[in-house]
């Protein structure tokens, strides 16, 4: 029996997918290809290329392998995009989970993982956010991402399936330069790219009430993540979960730390550029693990240097 990887040459599905396939699993994987690459699908596994709203790929899929699960990682996830684009983010972010599931249900399959986000709380009183918190998307993205959970939650609780939601927060590094980051989208990659070429890395907003008046994060590694979706498939082989976790260190970390920790990586002193506020940033967006610690025995283990090292550009 494989596990269905969507997304599984993407930045995070191929982590998941090689460590999943070094843990003795078997792995077929989904990808339109259009973030992912070839070249980060484990060799071995088949790889089926096809849009995860379209029913006929998992027609075909579902005959030709036998699925004991689903890990749903397709998605789009870039929040400034959703919000010029958001009947595309729905159309693969909700509706492509439905049909996912659908699929997946009408195929006998057991277990459905999806990836869900810390965008889905929006701003959170004290930035410590606990799965039992109020949800309150702020962007086009967030709200796709929880409608999605909505449904997997529908299924969960017909008994059709069994399930869980694990919500990321800012995932960062990567286990080798072929499976990095190419978006250059975030701070670690951007950063990183900057300080590299000797340009000024930006800071948006320096009055956050905050200790240094930078936003606060939970930077978490890519394969403390990628280890996270193994406890949770083996979890609910043998129980169900709740509906959803946070996956996170638990941690939260300034932008201005994570300057210092580049800087001190690559032995350079740059200067800072402070640019304005971006619109929506939260100023604090802190995981509260326990209930991942509770149910999955997850703990992430690796540290703010390894994520500044694996930051491969
Ligand atoms: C982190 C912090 C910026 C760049 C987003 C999504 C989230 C998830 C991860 C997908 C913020 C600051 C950044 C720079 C900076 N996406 N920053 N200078 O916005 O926390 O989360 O990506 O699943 O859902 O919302 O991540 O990396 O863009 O920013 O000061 O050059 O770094 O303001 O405080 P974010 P990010």
């Amino acid at each position: 029996m494989s596990w269905l990887i969507t997304g599984g040459a993407g930045y995070i599905g191929s982590h998941i997918a090689h460590t999943f396939v070094s843990e003795g699993e078997q792995v077929v994987i989904l990808d339109s290809l259009s973030n992912g690459l070839v070249e980060r699908v484990p060799r071995g596994v088949s790889l089926y290329e096809g849009d995860i709203a379209s029913e006929e790929v998992y027609k075909k899929i579902f005959s030709q392998e036998k699925i004991e699960g689903v890990i749903n990682l397709a998605a789009l996830k870039s929040v400034e995009e959703s919000m010029r684009l958001p009947d595309e983010y729905r159309r693969v972010n909700t509706y492509g989970v439905e049909t996912a599931l659908k699929m997946a249900v009408n195929h006998g399959v057991e277990i459905f993982l999806q990836t869900s986000t810390a965008a889905v709380y929006g701003n959170v009183e004290g930035g410590v956010a606990i799965e039992s918190n109020k949800t309150n998307p702020i962007s086009v993205y967030g709200s796709t991402k929880l409608d999605a959970e909505k449904i997997l939650n529908s299924y969960v609780e017909s008994g059709t399936i069994k399930g869980v939601s694990l919500r990321y927060f800012n995932v960062v590094g990567a286990s080798t330069p072929k499976l990095r980051d190419t978006s250059i989208s975030n701070l670690f990659p951007i950063a990183m790219n900057e300080l590299r070429a000797h340009k000024a890395p930006s800071v948006f907003g320096n009055d956050y009430p905050t200790l240094d008046g930078s936003c606060i994060r939970d930077y978490v590694h890519v394969q403390d993540v990628a280890d996270a979706h193994l406890l949770a498939v083996r979890a609910l082989r043998a129980d169900s979960l709740p509906g959803a976790l946070n996956i996170g260190t638990g941690k939260g970390l300034s932008v201005f730390e994570v300057l210092d920790a580049m800087q001190t990586y690559l032995g350079t002193q740059a200067e800072i550029k402070i640019k304005p506020k971006r619109e929506g940033d939260p100023a604090s967006l802190i995981a509260n693990v326990d209930l991942a610690w509770k149910h999955l025995g997850f703990r992430a283990k690796r540290s703010l240097e390894e994520m500044v090292s694996t930051t491969y550009i």
